[in-house]
């Protein structure tokens, strides 16, 4: 393939495995700041007439965008044939309209930026919602791969008797994919977000379910107020114990621990973004991808 792999620190769990399943180099790189925080970022590998891949998840985006466009425009200056981004979590996706009059549209600008340092994108499970592929704001290549396919072996190989639970309209897209693909039924629920942090989830009727294990699927956990409330509700309507699974496992101060102090039997995540609850390992859909991609 001619190609290297780099990482963010952030991410170096997954670009040495995939590195490893694909026999790739990994290259060396150092991604630090000054003391005043400007970012420092040094390529220590040759990448000229290579197809350069780096590693980099743009959970905190603020805090990597600048390291990551400081890094391609290195590259690139050092000759590199393209650069790739792998992003396991692609931030800047759920503010995609002007809600209020004079809001940013982050969505649309983000990928204006980004598309104009990379050659191609690769991300896991992207916040798609108003829109409905990410060639709508990205100029540049942008593939999006699925975890549900693990989600649902894991869910097969792990829960007695699932009933699956989406919180919100949005989540039906993956919830409905999960649910056949593990052969358990599913709920949809409704939910109103007042606020950052105030979240109201419509009394799910579960009657049918009593003797069944609740799994709560959502794409993002961050501040974790979605899965509490929906929690909530499903105990209070008699339900077992519910077990909480996220793709990209943001939390946000502190919500880990508060979302364990609930009436939850597990909460498990996807390895997107390194947290002590990834419990499924994505690196495999990012190898065939590549793979994919080099033949
Ligand atoms: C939004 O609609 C997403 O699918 C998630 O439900 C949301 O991002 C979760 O956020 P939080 O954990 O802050 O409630």
């Amino acid at each position: 393939m001619g190609s290297i792999v780099f990482y963010l620190p952030s991410d170096e769990h997954l670009a040495r495995k995939v590195a490893e399943k694909l026999k790739l180099d990994l290259g060396q790189a150092i991604f630090r700041r000054f003391p005043d925080k400007e970012a420092f970022v040094q390529i220590g590998t040759e990448v000229k007439n290579k197809n350069v891949i780096l590693f980099g998840g743009l959970n905190d985006p603020d805090e990597k965008f600048i390291p990551i466009v400081f890094f391609a425009e290195t590259a690139r200056r050092l000759g590199a044939k393209s650069i790739g981004l792998v992003a396991p979590y692609l931030g800047y996706l759920r503010q995609d309209k002007e809600f209020h009059p004079g809001e940013a549209v982050n969505s649309r600008i983000f990928a204006s930026m980004l598309s104009s340092y990379i050659d191609w994108l690769v991300t896991i499970d992207p916040h798609l919602h108003r829109h409905h592929a990410l060639s709508e704001v990205y100029t540049v290549k942008a593939e999006v791969l699925h975890a549900e396919r693990l989600i649902a072996a894991w869910i097969k190989n792990n829960i007695d008797q699932p009933v699956l639970i989406g919180p919100d309209e949005e989540s039906k897209q993956w919830v409905s994919k999960v649910a056949q693909l593990a052969s358990a039924p599913y709920i949809v629920l409704e939910k109103i977000r007042h606020g950052d942090r105030e979240v109201e989830i419509s009394v799910p009727k579960v009657k049918e379910y009593k003797n069944h294990t609740p799994v709560l699927v959502d794409d993002i956990i961050s501040t974790a107020r979605t899965m509490i409330e929906t929690v909530r509700h499903l105990d209070r309507a008699g339900m077992n114990p519910t077990i909480c699974i996220g793709v990209h496992a943001i939390f946000v101060n502190g919500s880990y621990q508060e979302l364990l102090q609930e009436k939850v039997a597990q909460v498990i995540t996807c390895n997107t973004i390194q947290h002590e609850s990834n419990m499924i390992d994505v690196s495999e859909l990012i190898v065939e991808y590549l793979q994919h991609e080099g033949d």
